[in-house]
């Protein structure tokens, strides 16, 4: 692995089947705004599927550096080099999107963190614009499977702040930040993917 550019085997496993089921959603020709963006598989991949979007990648400053290299090699013209975006700074980046896709950070961020990602999209996304979040769930408080709820134990243990959130609470946060739920995916390895739209 070269050092600039790091590599998760989990985006590796997950991208074609998140891309089976984004493609159905990000249909319309216009530019996906990424929130962290990580390695930078997910955006190359989807970037060069989908020529018809700009895909545009983000990430916490000092993370952004993680999907650079990866992204210049790609050297795809739909596929913008990341910007910086730490959804609780409140300092968002100013293009305007047409909608916003993040894999795997619900249960990274604290959940402040998590509404701020919400309420930010809110405001900068027009109604029916979709937003795809995918990760691990949990439903009525209850894990979709063991493996989940030692994964929930180990983030909990790293991190008081972490854990997979679960998905009374997201509806209830959608709803507030005038989002609703269109569908809900079961994905391989016990991930969902969760499409709302903006109302
Ligand atoms: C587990 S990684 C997932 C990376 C990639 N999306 C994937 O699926 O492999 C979590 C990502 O969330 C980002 N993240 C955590 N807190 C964040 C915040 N407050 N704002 C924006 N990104 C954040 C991290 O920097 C990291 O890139």
């Amino acid at each position: 692995m070269a050092p600039d550019k790091p590599f998760s085997q989990a985006c590796e496993n997950n991208k074609q089947p998140i891309l089976d089921r984004i493609r159905n959603t990000f249909t319309a020709p216009g530019t996906i705004l990424e929130i962290g963006t990580g390695t930078g598989q997910h955006a190359v991949h989807f970037a060069s599927a989908l020529p018809h979007l700009v895909w545009q990648p983000s990430d916490r400053p000092g993370a952004t550096a993680h999907c650079r290299a990866r992204i210049r090699e790609a050297a795809l013209d739909n596929l913008r080099l990341p910007v910086e975006l730490d959804v609780a700074s409140g300092i968002w980046p100013g293009d305007s999107i047409d909608g916003a896709y993040s894999a795997n950070t619900a249960h990274i961020m604290a959940w402040e963190e998590v509404e701020a990602m919400f309420a930010g999209l809110a405001k900068r996304m027009r109604t029916g614009m979709p937003f795809c979040l995918y990760g691990p769930f949990s439903y009525g408080a209850k894990h979709t499977s063991d493996s989940n709820r030692q994964f929930d134990r180990h983030l909990r243990m790293q991190a008081p702040h972490m854990g997979i959130r679960d998905m009374d609470d997201l509806l209830k946060l959608a709803e507030q930040t005038g989002f609703r739920l269109e569908s809900d995916h079961e994905m391989p390895a016990n991930n969902r993917l969760l499409v709302w739209r903006k109302l």
